[in-house]
């Protein structure tokens, strides 16, 4: 399992060569795993009817059993084969989003392996929009119950050179068809509890779901980190607040803008004349300030659009850490629209504290 060939295949992303979906599709079909693109992240996909390919995910990533996966589906009538019911809710918001980074905890069907939702009575599926995804689920015939394709606890990776990092030697195939679009993973929603409520913050933001579902409820939230991880791990394992760490320590600051470039500056002064290589994840309107400051900076776009912060989010934490830098110093983006999921992952890569 660890020392196989690892191919990686260009594909179209809008239009995907019919022979290297064909190609993936196989291997899927022979109960191998293959990493490829969705519109939100990599994606680390098997045929999630077959228990023993499902095995292989959890091995490749080094991911525990306890994490259940999302079932990616093509068409619709799909949900028939997953979930013993369909609500009205459901059917309004697939409307909205699907194909879409939206993913919905419905009741489990009785055919869907213990493997893909981790033994509880729910299970996760969504409809991806990327053209690459959609047409490999449909060559497979079948469902694809896939994790984003990191290794377990490292940031998901929205190129395929990143799930190359993480995954070489591990998976025979890797489909490359560029930068993911959204950046963050999917909005992760639960319908089966007394009210919706949003999981996992993701690619479909809290105010764009509540134009449908006015009700929808943004995710819990505790003043105690250890608090926050015992409510979280019990509705969705998964879910640590630790989740997505990259390898060198992230330090999240928070407040007013001016507050946090002083602070932000001020702490990265103090780093540099010890002697730490620093980098700084920051805004295109923070750059200058930090100019001189002999940080490492990684611009993520302008502070005014989320969705942007958002694409490059990942790919920043990415470069950084490859970089070698010692400490990651990251500015907060507030928490309109996609904001909501960016603090989220910056929260996990911080172990949940935050400055200022
Ligand atoms: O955008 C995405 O969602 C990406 C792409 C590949 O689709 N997938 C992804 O999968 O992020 P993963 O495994 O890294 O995260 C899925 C999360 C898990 O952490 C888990 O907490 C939650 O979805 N989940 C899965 N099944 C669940 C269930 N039955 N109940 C509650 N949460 C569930
Ligand atoms: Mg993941």
């Amino acid at each position: 399992m660890q020392n196989i060939r690892t191919e990686v295949i260009v594909v179209d992303p809008v239009y995907p060569e019919p022979s290297v979906i064909g190609r993936a599709a196989t291997l899927l079909h022979d109960g191998e795993i293959v990493v490829f693109p969705t519109e939100t992240v990599y994606g680390l996909g098997a045929d999630a009817f077959r228990p023993a390919a499902l095995e292989r995910i959890f091995v490749a990533k080094g991911r525990p059993f306890s994490d259940p996966l999302i079932v990616h589906i093509a068409e619709e009538r799909t949900l028939e084969l997953l979930t013993t019911s369909i609500p009205e809710q459901a059917k309004r918001l697939t409307q909205a989003f699907w194909p879409g980074p939206l993913t919905l905890i419905l009741p489990r069907g009785p055919h869907v392996p213990h493997l893909v939702t981790a033994g509880l009575e729910t299970v996760a599926i969504r409809m991806p929009r990327h053209a690459v995804a959609l047409a490999l689920i449909r060559a497979l015939g079948s469902p694809i119950a896939a994790p984003s394709a990191n290794r377990f606890m490292h940031i998901s990776p929205t190129t395929a050179q990143h799930a190359l990092v993480d995954l070489a030697g591990r998976v025979p195939l890797i489909l490359d068809a560029g930068p993911c679009e959204v950046g963050v993973e999917s909005t992760v929603l639960d319908l089966c509890s007394d009210v919706p409520r949003i999981l996992r913050p993701g690619g479909v933001s809290l105010e764009a779901l509540r134009k449908v579902l006015p009700d929808v409820q943004p995710p819990m939230r505790s003043k105690k980190a250890s608090e926050n991880e015992d409510i979280v791990a019990k509705k969705a394992p998964g879910q640590l607040v630790t989740h997505y760490a990259p390898t060198v320590p992230l330090l999240l600051f928070d407040g007013a803008v001016e507050a946090i470039r002083a602070s932000m500056l001020a702490e990265v002064q103090r780093r540099c004349a010890q002697g730490e290589c620093v980098g700084v994840l920051v805004a295109d309107e923070d750059v200058h300030v930090f100019s001189e400051s002999g940080a490492l900076i990684y611009a993520l776009g302008s502070a005014d659009e989320p969705v942007e912060i958002a694409a490059k989010l990942f790919a920043g934490l990415r470069a950084l850490e490859e970089a070698h830098v010692q400490v990651i110093l990251c500015r907060n983006f507030g928490e309109q629209g996609l904001g909501l999921a960016i603090r989220d992952r910056l929260l996990k890569a911080a172990g949940g504290k935050v400055f200022g």
